[in-house]
């Protein structure tokens, strides 16, 4: 894609939002963007700059996954808790774009690790590039990441999202030794999506209280975000047997096909007869699996209220994260708009189709 191509479908993807967020049943999110619409703009502005290279392939393969959408959620919370606190948005910008680099970098790794064909409904980088050149473009990223934080001149924000970038791959790693391996429990499951997901939307929060230089905030905003991956991690477990294939635009029932065991099969588990454990063995542990497994898989599911035990988990962090923000606001309420806006967010990833 072109310069002009890219920054076209980044601004024709926050205009859409704007559009759809004026009106009053749009989400959280969407709500979100509309009121950060220029901040975001001068991020969206960042990344494509910060993307080029002389080496054609990287922009290349790094704008066909940066362009074709994508939530944005965590570049949002850095400007919108930047916002709230009242901290520089300068520095918040060049966070939020390293931010969402990191996020960039583990999705192409994570694709390749779990063969994934699709994401952000387009086929995935790994099919269309070559799972090579995907890993290569991602570990740029990364760097490109490190090269930004250190314009901050903060030893405390490296720490902060060097941290959560060894965090993420331990968490990545963790997860592929648990593939198909029916031992893993509620303390591991939490372990891993607290590592690759959960510690990236508390630093995207976090250094904000870094930039204030404000210890107490720096801990409620980190919890907060902490608390919210948590909830949204596990909303991303249940979709996977829950959604419908157009609205989450990566394909259903990957981590069946792949042996992750996630909160709806631990919830299906817990009750197990002997013969429906004997079908979890024969197509989590032996990987023998045939077309109607993954049918079967979603009734056993439903059967043990896996979905709705699911969500009422997610829900159970949403409120944590809710009762963290207003540790903030009882020292700043100097954006109440905003503040209602983050409060509802945690319910929102909770109850979010996609
Ligand atoms: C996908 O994250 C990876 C998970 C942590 C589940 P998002 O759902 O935020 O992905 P995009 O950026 O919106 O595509
Ligand atoms: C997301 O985990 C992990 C990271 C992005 C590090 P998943 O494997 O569940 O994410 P999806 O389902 O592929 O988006
Ligand atoms: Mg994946
Ligand atoms: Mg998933």
């Amino acid at each position: 894609m072109s310069q002009r191509n890219e920054t076209q479908a980044l601004d024709e993807q926050s205009n859409a939002s704007k559009t759809k967020a004026t009106d009053m049943s749009s989400s959280p999110l969407e709500q979100l963007m509309t009121y950060l619409h220029d901040d975001m703009q001068a991020v969206n502005d960042t990344i494509l700059s910060e993307m080029h290279s002389d080496v054609p392939l990287i922009p290349q393969l790094a704008s066909y996954l940066i362009a074709s959408g994508g939530k944005r959620i965590r570049p949002l919370l850095t400007l919108a808790t930047a916002r709230l606190v009242d901290a520089d948005i300068k520095q918040a910008t060049l966070l939020a774009a390293t931010v969402e680099f990191i996020h960039t970098a583990t999705l192409l790794h994570d694709d390749v690790v779990d063969e994934s064909q699709e994401r952000r409904g387009q086929k995935a980088a790994n099919l269309v590039f070559g799972n090579q050149e995907t890993v290569l473009v991602g570990d740029f990223l990364f760097s490109r990441a490190f090269q930004l934080m250190v314009k901050t001149n903060s030893v405390e924000i490296l720490r902060i999202l060097s941290n959560a970038s060894s965090v993420i791959a331990e968490g990545e790693v963790l997860q592929l030794q648990y593939q198909g391996d029916m031992s893993i429990n509620w303390n591991v499951y939490k372990t891993i999506i607290g590592a690759k997901t959960a510690s990236l939307f508390a630093a995207s929060c976090e250094v904000n209280g870094a930039i204030l230089k404000d210890k107490d905030i720096q801990k409620s905003l980190s919890e907060y975000g902490y608390n919210l991956g948590m909830a949204f991690q596990i909303a991303d477990d249940t979709l996977d047997y829950d959604a419908n294939q157009e609205q989450l635009g990566k394909t259903v029932g990957d981590d069946f096909r792949e042996g992750k065991i996630t909160a709806p099969i631990l919830f299906a588990l817990q009750n197990a007869s002997d013969d429906e454990k004997a079908f979890w063995t024969r197509t989590l542990v032996e990987h023998n699996i045939n077309d109607q497994d993954l049918k079967t898989a979603q009734d056993l599911i439903l059967k043990h209220k896996g979905l709705e035990q699911s969500k009422q988990l997610a829900r159970e962090y949403a409120q944590k994260s809710s009762q963290s923000i207003h540790k903030i606001i009882q020292k700043n309420d100097n954006n109440r708009e905003l503040f209602d806006m983050l409060c509802v967010m945690p319910e929102y990833v909770v109850s979010r189709l996609a």
